[in-house]
């Protein structure tokens, strides 16, 4: 439904590209993010699909039409492109209704009357906000202004929806609420969306599949739980959670040597730089088997018990120290030794980029 080749982007002026060779192909229906840190790139890719920038090479097609091309230097303006979107800062005019600000596209394309007011209330029953039709958009919480946003993206009924960080100008309470409500009215509707974010939880939480980027690049790209169990590079690996990083000192067959202990693990070990794992799939003990593979041990530091869970801090023999999420109901006892185990299937093998 999407589909990006080879995109690259320079600023005018600018000495670095701002989006080097991304490549990315939307299934229709299918939400993807992208995600990364700021200044990585998301928000230049995101406005070359909307038309919004020009790229310096590539090519993008939505739907049957191809509305970029870099060699035949073709390119399809904003309004002729079937998309609709939603930013960050709402921007929606604050002298008009609720209405009036989600009637507006329709009134721009010359739909009927009659259209117009139907299209409008559906648009609005979706997003719950059928009866504030008539309030001034200056008199709406920020949450209800997202919402404006949302409504009048939709109204448009294109099959390609782009989203811009939409939540992030929300409190965290409502942001968690409208992350749900966002995915779930977007997959209602049918729509491809393309969202982009910097919150990996959010990432974690919307997408069918998350392509990570860093540096004007894609570096990776999966649906949420791979990225999460199985990232490739270190990057992916402490990007999208916690994460404890061991270098290989040395790497023979499936067994690995760091510089904190030797580990084996479910595969060969060929091209690999890091093992990393996450501190919830670390198994801490105190009155288990100290010996066995993958085990390592050493002193607990500290126990702060959180709720959820308690989060342990280890302090290696060779003194580097190691975050552990530990169920809430093992009882610790800080300062004393401690075995950590981490289970093959955990751990997490990592290239050298
Ligand atoms: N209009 C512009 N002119 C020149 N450089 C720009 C322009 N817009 C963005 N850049 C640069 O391009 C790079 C990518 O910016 P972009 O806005 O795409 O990042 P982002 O991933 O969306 O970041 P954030 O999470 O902070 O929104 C940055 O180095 C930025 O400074
Ligand atoms: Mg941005």
């Amino acid at each position: 439904m999407i589909e990006c080749k080879d995109l690259w982007l320079t600023y005018p002026g600018a000495a670095q590209p701002s989006v080097c060779g991304v490549s990315l192909a939307l299934e229709p229906g299918e939400f993807v993010t992208l995600l990364g840190p700021s200044g990585c790139g998301k928000t230049s890719t995101l406005r070359s699909v909307a038309g919004l920038e020009t790229p310096s090479a590539g090519s993008i097609r939505i739907g049957e039409s191809v509305v970029f091309d870099g060699t035949r230097g073709h390119q399809t303006p904003t309004h002729a492109r079937d998309i609709s979107m939603v930013f960050q800062s709402y921007a929606i005019w604050p002298h008009m209704t609720v209405q009036q600000n989600v009637a507006f596209p329709l009134e721009i394309a010359r739909l009927s009357r009659e259209q117009i007011r139907s299209q409008v209330s559906e648009a609005l029953r979706m997003v719950g906000l059928d009866a504030l039709a008539e309030r001034s958009a200056t008199q709406l919480s920020g949450g209800q202004q997202q919402r404006v946003a949302i409504a009048r993206a939709l109204v448009r009924r294109s099959g390609v929806m782009l989203l811009d960080e939409p939540l992030s100008n929300l409190d965290a309470k409502l942001r968690e609420q409208m992350r749900l409500e966002l995915r779930e009215l977007i997959k209602t509707v049918g729509l491809t969306a393309l969202y982009v974010t910097h919150d990996q939880e959010e990432a974690l939480m919307l997408s069918d599949r998350i392509a990570l980027m860093s540096a004007g690049r894609i570096v990776e790209q999966g649906t949420p739980l791979e990225l999460y169990l199985h990232p490739s590079t270190r990057f992916g690996a402490t990007f999208l959670g916690a994460a404890e990083v061991f270098d290989v000192v040395r790497a023979r067959g499936r067994e690995i040597d760091t510089a904190d202990g030797a580990l084996a693990l479910n595969q060969d070990t060929t091209g690999v730089a890091h093992v990393a794992i996450r501190p919830e799939a670390i198994l801490a003990t105190q009155s288990g088997d100290p010996h066995g593979p993958n085990r390592w041990n050493g002193r607990l530091i500290s126990a702060i018990f959180s709720g959820r869970q308690q989060q342990l801090v280890v302090e290696l023999a060779g003194g580097r120290r190691v975050n552990v999420l530990a169920p809430p109901t093992t009882a610790f006892r800080v300062q004393e030794p401690v075995t950590l185990e981490l289970p093959a299937e955990r751990l997490m093998p990592l290239a050298r980029a």
